[in-house]
């Protein structure tokens, strides 16, 4: 599947490198396509890079791996997407009085915004709660880390689950793009997490019967 990815720090190039070895096509959407870096991990795993503007263009999947706020600057120049599913990544948010906050929740979520700007578009939210590290190696012992995901469309959930466990992680369907509510303040837990634990070698596991 070809998959334009948008930014490539450390989730973008951490879901590149695990969807190239999986035999996905990657062309990252980038302010300078010919970095000298970009070119390296281009060139390492197999991967094109083209402008913001140009990537997107046959790509099935777009990905937001880019500071939130990038967002408005990227949606000005890669159109409407239509029919095309986008999987947001990023984290909307702000220094509060006491810390990191997120700008939306309760009565919306940056997914949801998303959603309104690219009305023909089929946006999911994943990626986001979890260090980018986990990308490399979302198995912990014999256990393999969940990877919650939410969206509408459902031949998108098809697509979505299947690059979620292509990364190695069991991909849990959390349900519609409203619940990207609770999803994105999951981010805040897990860097709470990871600030009390002193480690950001750690991830959810969602445990069944
Ligand atoms: N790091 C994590 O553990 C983690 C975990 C979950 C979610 N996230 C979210 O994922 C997103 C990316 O985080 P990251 O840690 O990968 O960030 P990062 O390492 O700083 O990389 C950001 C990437 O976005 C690109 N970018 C910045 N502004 C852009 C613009 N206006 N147009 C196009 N590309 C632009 C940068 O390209 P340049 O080289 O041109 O600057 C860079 O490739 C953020 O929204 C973050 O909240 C991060």
């Amino acid at each position: 599947m070809k998959i334009a990815i948008i930014g490539s720090g450390h989730i973008g190039a951490g879901l590149a490198r695990a969807w190239a070895s999986k035999g996905h096509t990657i062309v990252f959407g980038a302010r300078a396509p010919e970095d000298a870096e970009l070119s390296t991990l281009c060139k390492g795993i197999g991967a094109t890079a083209a402008l913001v503007a140009d990537a997107p263009s046959d790509a099935a999947v777009i990905v937001l791996a880019m500071p939130f706020a990038a967002l408005d600057e990227v949606l000005r120049v890669v159109g409407g997407l239509d029919g095309k599913v986008v999987i947001d990544c990023t984290n909307a948010v702000e220094r509060g009085p006491h810390g990191m906050t997120l700008k939306y929740g309760h009565t919306t979520s940056a997914a949801e915004e998303l959603q309104k700007k690219l009305p023909g578009a089929h946006v999911f939210k994943s990626f986001n709660a979890q260090g980018a590290e986990n990308l490399a190696n979302p198995v912990y012992g014999d256990v393999r880390a969940a990877n919650f995901f939410c969206g509408d469309a459902p031949e998108g959930k098809r697509i979505v689950k299947g690059l979620v466990e292509d990364i190695g992680f069991e991909a849990v369907d959390v349900g519609p793009l409203t619940n990207a509510r609770l999803l994105e303040p999951m981010m805040l837990l897990w860097i709470a997490a990871s600030k009390t634990l002193g480690t950001r070698d750690l991830a959810f596991k969602l445990l069944r019967r």
